[in-house]
């Protein structure tokens, strides 16, 4: 959705609204030095660990993490979408939002979240009324749900027979373009349209602001497919939504831990026996996606599997998908149920405490980390911990820097029996770079690249970029974030004024979007005085070293097979090289 409102608009945005007001507004704020503090609205706590920084225009809370622009503030804590949030600051600085067609809440998806609402009141009404209803209710009750329960998850039932909703909801072409549009129909290869939901329980999907968004829904039988879910719709993403987190964020105003379970089922019973922190993705991996929309909040994430080798299978891919969004305060946990167990049979057969208990005692997101990989090589001789090394090294690549990506560090170095200097001297490329600056700028922490240095350097201080010097030539560098880095020279040299925050809402929903908010939460080890020259330092050795890199390779084509354009080129690197 981002994309849709022109970007400028929110940089101009960003650069006239002051999240020091719009928090103030809500959280009033006391001073602290050069920021502004609170207790966290996000979690509970006596003495202030929530800041406000004027300057960056960016609020990160110590104490659970919490963090974001004033844009990114609306959302979490007024629970608006992206477009509302912006809209609500326009108002609040007396600009007009340029309208375009496609805001999530425009009347066409507007009309979407109205239908799917009706449609699950229908569901739920056929439930309790139905002359047929009969086996759907025992097999409620059968699985051990009370009436309390089911219409706190508002279950339903779609009756038998292939039009009832189509009759119901469709009665003129526009309704049945709508129908379909929201994912209710199916077609056959004869063009039959009719409703996709049949004979089903039927779990509606909420998103996280409560909308219902699309439905899952069961047979009551062994027949198959067990679950039909809604498709992809404008309104309804798999890959990203999970179920139940609407109810547990209801429930729970403080929600510190959340359960991420496999099942509609498992989400519902745990519910059931009390256990009101559980969601469950619509039956695929869990995704970054599903991640950040935890991490927006403090809490302890805890991954809940079956015990088997597809349990093990899922929780190492969850893990994997996680490792951009380590460090910070979320903590990640892995927990797994003996083989033929799932939450339901667990809760229902041993209890709610033995299921929190065995919550309580899930694996560190570390110890599961490397007793997965442990697993592959053979410990006890040196060349099975070279393989360790050499196995964990691409997934530690990953890890945002910071303290956790250097206790993981640690932590390699001391299963592999040897020091993290030998270490770091093999994770990062081995670039020619890394030597030159680390002599150079005798940068405190030798697991930061200065790639890295100096994109969190602009990121958290834009103005810097005024001074840097040419970069031109540094995009072509292989180094890990070079791209970005270079990426975000440019935007800074088209757009002076961009401050923390604009930057940060540019990247929102891109892949950088995670990463990058963590970096504008790093403590530079820099004196104030010292960040230019540092910048300065890293970009000129960066553009020299892409230099050199170039010259090199126009060398080694031979200067007969050259271009004349590349000749050209040749001549001018030639005095700079
Ligand atoms: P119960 O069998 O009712 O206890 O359901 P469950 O929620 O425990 O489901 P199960 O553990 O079998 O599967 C976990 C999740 O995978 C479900 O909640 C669904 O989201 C998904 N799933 C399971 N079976 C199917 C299927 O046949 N089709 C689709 N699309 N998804 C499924
Ligand atoms: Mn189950």
């Amino acid at each position: 959705m981002a994309g849709k409102i022109p970007p400028q608009f929110i940089d101009d945005l960003l650069t006239r609204v002051d999240i020091v007001d719009i928090i103030d507004a809500r959280v009033p704020l006391k001073k602290a030095g050069k920021n502004l503090h609170a207790c966290c609205p996000f979690h509970n706590e006596k003495t202030p660990s929530f800041t406000v920084s004027a300057e960056k225009q960016f609020y990160h809370c110590f104490g659970c993490s919490a963090h974001g622009t004033a844009i990114g503030f609306l959302m979490e804590y007024e629970q608006m979408s992206f477009p509302e949030s912006i809209q609500e600051l326009a108002e609040h600085v007396g600009m007009t939002v340029p309208v375009t067609q496609s805001l999530s809440s425009t009347p066409a998806t507007q009309n979407l979240y109205d239908l799917l609402d009706k449609v699950s009141q229908y569901y739920v009404h056929q439930l309790q009324t139905h002359p047929q209803r009969a086996p759907f209710v025992d097999y409620l009750q059968k699985r051990g749900l009370s009436t309390k329960t089911i219409e706190h998850f508002n279950i339903g039932m779609a009756p038998d027979g292939w039009d009832n909703v189509l009759k119901t909801f469709g009665s003129n072409e526009f309704a049945r373009k709508q129908l379909n549009e929201a994912g209710l129909l199916s077609s056959n290869d004869k063009g039959h349209t009719y409703d996709r939901f049949r004979n089903r329980i039927m779990f509606p999907i909420r998103d996280r602001r409560g909308r219902v968004i699309g439905f899952g829904g069961r047979v009551l039988d062994d027949s198959t497919p067990k679950y039909l879910n809604s498709p992809e719709t404008p309104v309804f993403h798999k890959g990203s939504e999970l179920y139940g987190l609407y109810q547990a964020r209801k429930t729970n105003r403080n929600l510190d831990r959340v359960v991420i379970v496999e099942g509609y089922m498992d989400v519902i019973a745990l519910a059931e026996y009390g256990v009101t922190n559980a969601v469950a993705t619509l039956g695929t991996a869990t995704t970054p996606e599903h991640l950040q929309q935890l991490m927006r909040r403090p809490a302890e994430i805890v991954f809940c599997f079956d015990g088997d080798r597809a349990g093990r299978e899922a929780a190492w891919r969850a893990a994997e998908n996680a490792l951009p969004l380590l460090g910070g305060n979320n903590q990640l946990k892995f927990m797994f149920l003996a083989d033929g167990e799932d939450p339901d049979s667990v809760v229902q057969e041993q209890g709610a405490d033995r299921f929190n208990k065995l919550v309580d005692d899930a694996k560190n997101y570390s110890d599961f980390f490397f007793d997965s990989l442990e697993a592959r090589v053979d410990i006890s001789s040196m060349d099975g911990r070279a393989r360790l090394v050499e196995i964990a090294k691409p997934y530690l690549r990953h890890v945002p820097v910071g303290v956790y990506r250097d206790m993981l560090e640690q932590r390699l170095a001391e299963k592999a029996q040897t020091t993290t200097q030998v270490l770091n001297k093999h994770l990062e490329k081995p670039a020619k770079i890394d030597s030159k600056i680390k002599k150079s700028s005798r940068s405190t922490s030798t697991a930061f690249s200065p790639v890295r240095i100096a994109i969190t350097m602009l990121l958290q201080h834009p103005s810097l970029h005024a001074e840097v010097g040419e970069f031109n030539k540094i995009a072509s560098l292989e180094l890990p974030g070079v791209k970005i880095l270079a990426q975000m020279l440019e935007t800074l040299s088209e757009n002076p004024h961009l401050n923390t925050a604009a930057l940060l809402e540019r990247a929102r929903d891109s892949q950088y979007e995670a990463h990058f908010q963590q970096l504008a939460q790093q403590t530079l080890t820099f004196e104030a005085d010292k960040l230019q020259p540092e910048l300065n330092g890293i970009i000129q050795q960066l553009q020299q070293q892409a230099i050199e890199q170039r010259y090199e390779y126009l060398e080694h084509k031979g200067l007969r097979n050259l271009t004349e354009e590349e000749l050209l080129e040749y001549k001018a690197l030639y005095l700079k090289a």
